[in-house]
């Protein structure tokens, strides 16, 4: 940058033509120079960002959150009824999506203090892959729905929840392109339901993305004459 800001002061005080030809010569070169630092710094924040992007079988990640709550021994009388069918890999971060199933594994544990079961479905659907995780608990009033994603929304006691386990579930979705839907009725039961695109699909969008990048760059300005 101080190359290119010295050769075009140089420029302004020069009245020699090929001595301008130079200094232009030397800042087309620093510029080269400066975009390939500014292309190899992105790149590398870019890897950074998808390190942890790898290809996951959900079915697996669900069976670890499974585990991880201790069900057997915090809630006894909740039955856990597990449909797993055989669904392609997802593109993620196998801890994000581990918080994500866990998050909503004990929303659904918390609204059957009594018992009652847990339904944990898988199944893929053309592009898509699709994870429910349904209870027979307390159920959702209608007009919470608009809120429970929202940070810091809690029907819980202080010190019970925090209100952001939807929040965070929600916000991770958003990173894999996902989606969360729920679906509830009071005093019946609750069904969250979680789409993720497969793992091929994902590859396909990453290279439209970065073919409409290239397109939609803006034209150069014009040089002034
Ligand atoms: N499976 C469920 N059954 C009933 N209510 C639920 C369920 N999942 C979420 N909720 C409602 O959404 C609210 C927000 O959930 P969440 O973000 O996980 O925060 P927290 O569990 O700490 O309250 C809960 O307080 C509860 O009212
Ligand atoms: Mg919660």
């Amino acid at each position: 940058m101080a190359a290119i800001t010295g050769y075009a002061e140089a420029i302004l005080e020069e009245n020699d033509a090929e001595r301008i030809k130079d200094h232009a010569t030397k800042i087309v070169d620093a510029a080269g120079r400066a975009s390939g630092v500014v292309r190899r710094l992105s790149k590398h924040s870019k890897e950074n960002k998808d390190e942890n992007m790898v290809e996951v079988s959900l079915n697996d990640v669900l069976i670890d959150s499974l585990e991880a709550m201790k069900l057997r021994k915090s809630s006894p009388n909740i039955e856990v009824i597990g449909n797993y069918e055989e669904i392609p890999p997802v593109k993620g971060n196998r801890n994000e999506l581990r918080q994500v199933f866990f998050n909503l594994l004990k929303n659904s544990a918390e609204a059957m203090p009594e018992g009652g079961k847990l339904i944990i479905s898988t199944r893929a659907g053309g592009e898509r892959v699709e994870v429910r995780i349904a209870d027979t608990g307390v159920g959702i009033p209608k007009d919470h729905t608009a809120q429970i994603f929202d940070p810091f929304f809690t029907t819980k006691e202080v010190g019970e929840g925090t209100g952001l386990g939807l929040y965070v579930a929600s916000t991770i979705m958003k990173r894999h392109r996902g989606t969360i839907d729920v679906d509830s009725e009071e005093g019946k039961g609750t069904t969250l339901t979680l789409r993720f695109p497969t793992a091929d699909q994902t590859s396909e969008t990453e290279k439209d993305a970065g073919w409409q990048k290239k397109r939609r760059e803006p034209p150069r300005p014009n040089r002034k004459p």
